[in-house]
């Protein structure tokens, strides 16, 4: 059985099984390896704040997660079609370790916010 994201190691296994998946795709791929030549080590972390503070309420993250794509975006355009990419990617791996009230709530902050970060990506 499913169970809700309840702890930060299920928010570890969320943000880890998702970057599996990114790397595993060519485009997304491309833009976090190639283009922005992430260091996983140090942004997994981050990304664990991130969703800790997202869905957990944990007040760990301290950066501005918008104004981090401003300059990703300058050097290769992201498109809806990333976009979409990467919420796909996101919610099967929601649905695919976890069902709840939490799950739900990942899902819907993570359109919600990539709907703005595309808006003012535009601007
Ligand atoms: C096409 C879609 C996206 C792409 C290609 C993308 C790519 C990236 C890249 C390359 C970084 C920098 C990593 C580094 O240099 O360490 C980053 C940082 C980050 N991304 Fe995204 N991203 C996308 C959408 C999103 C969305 C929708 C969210 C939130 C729901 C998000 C949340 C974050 C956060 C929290 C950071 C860390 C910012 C910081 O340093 O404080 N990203 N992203």
């Amino acid at each position: 059985m499913k169970v809700d994201i309840t702890n930060t190691d299920d928010v570890k296994r969320l943000v880890n099984q998702f970057y599996d998946k990114v790397n595993a795709d060519k485009d997304l791929s491309f833009v976090f390896n190639d283009v922005a030549k992430v260091n996983w080590e140090a942004h997994l972390p981050i990304m664990y704040r991130f969703w800790n503070a997202n869905l957990l309420g944990i007040p760990e993250y301290k950066g501005y997660v918008i104004d981090a794509h401003f300059s990703l975006n300058e050097k290769v355009k992201l498109t809806q079609a990333l976009f979409d990419r990467w919420l796909t990617l996101f919610e099967e791996t929601v649905d695919f370790y976890f069902d709840g009230p939490t799950a739900q709530l990942a899902k819907q902050r993570a359109q919600t916010i990539a709907q703005l970060m595309f808006y003012k990506l535009r601007q």
